[in-house]
């Protein structure tokens, strides 16, 4: 089928790879050439990694054949799915989904990546509520399993299970998730980052050593703090504040070294420095 992924961030370029990796053609829609044509550095990298591992049987070059880029959304015309993972603005988003109602026929099925909006709120601004759903990619998308398949209000189960079963055909492992803040992965994960935070800035250990806690003692693959560096601390701190406003209690207060970080332009590894140094 015919794929539309709007954004070619981390997400989005992860998203168009796995979905040209299972047969797709991929339209990978965002603002910027210049953007796209790193995005499509991107993906060739992370495909020969896993061409030389044998994790894919064809050629990285068969794959991004099947990806073509396109700088308006006018690119997605006759796609059979659409999925968003832009940036994490929901005026953005809603601005988005509102042109591609009209472009598209009422049977095409809009899919969301986002990590923190209300799937209800963003399908609202569709005339398909009922064919607007989530489905929440982990980071960084070709290997991680898991895909949350989030139900809004007026999501329909047919629109759930064909996202659920479409993530099963990526061998991806999809699960049913409620429209509720942070949904369940983040809303266990970014607690245990702020703490980690928390601990760092009141002196309990150094970054390196609450990581080495966390892998060593508890098996993490990674410890919070290079977690929070590798996902974005702006993304962390936006999640956190979606838990704080929406659920209403203070223990999901955002620790003030975080947003003092994020206020200064450490971002992780994006900007080349968060908890750790990065050479960009
Ligand atoms: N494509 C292909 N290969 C990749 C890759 C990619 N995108 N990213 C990493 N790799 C490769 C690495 O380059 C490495 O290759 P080599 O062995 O050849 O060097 C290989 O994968 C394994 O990497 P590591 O040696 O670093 O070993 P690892 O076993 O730690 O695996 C990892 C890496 C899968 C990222 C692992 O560290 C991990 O699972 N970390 C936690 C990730 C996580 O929690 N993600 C969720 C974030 S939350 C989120 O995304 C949701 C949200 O809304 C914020």
């Amino acid at each position: 089928m015919k794929v539309a992924v709007f954004g070619s961030g981390t997400m989005g370029s992860g998203i168009a790879q796995v979905f040209a990796t299972y047969g797709h053609n991929v339209i990978m829609i965002d603002i910027d050439k210049k953007i796209l044509e790193n995005a499509l550095n991107n993906i060739r990298k992370s495909l020969n990694k896993l061409y030389e591992k044998k994790a894919i049987k064809e050629s990285p070059e068969t794959i991004i054949s099947r990806i073509n880029i396109g700088d308006d959304p006018g690119y997605s015309s006759g796609a059979d799915f659409i999925i968003e993972a832009i940036v994490e603005k929901e005026e953005l988003k809603i601005e988005l989904f509102k042109k591609l109602d009209k472009l598209h026929d009422k049977n095409v099925i809009f899919a969301t990546n986002t990590s923190s909006i209300s799937i209800t709120k963003l399908a609202s601004a569709t005339s398909r509520p009922d064919k607007f759903v989530g489905m929440h990619f982990f980071n960084p998308v070709p290997l991680m399993k898991l895909v949350e398949v989030v139900r809004g209000e007026r999501t329909s189960d047919e629109t759930v299970n064909y996202v659920y079963d479409l993530a099963k055909s990526l061998e991806k492992i999809p699960v049913k998730v409620q429209d509720y803040p942070g949904f369940v992965a983040n809303r266990i994960l970014m607690p245990l980052i702020n703490e980690a935070i928390l601990s760092l800035s009141e002196g309990v250990a150094t970054a390196e050593d609450i990581d080495q806690v966390a892998k060593y003692g508890l098996n993490h693959p990674m410890g919070p703090l290079e977690l929070a560096d590798l996902i974005g601390l702006d993304v962390c701190l936006d999640i956190m504040n979606v838990l704080y406003k929406d659920l209403g209690d203070p223990k999901y207060a955002p620790a003030p070294l975080l947003k003092r970080m994020v206020a200064a332009g450490k971002l992780g590894r994006k900007t080349g420095e968060g908890f750790y140094k990065y050479n960009k």
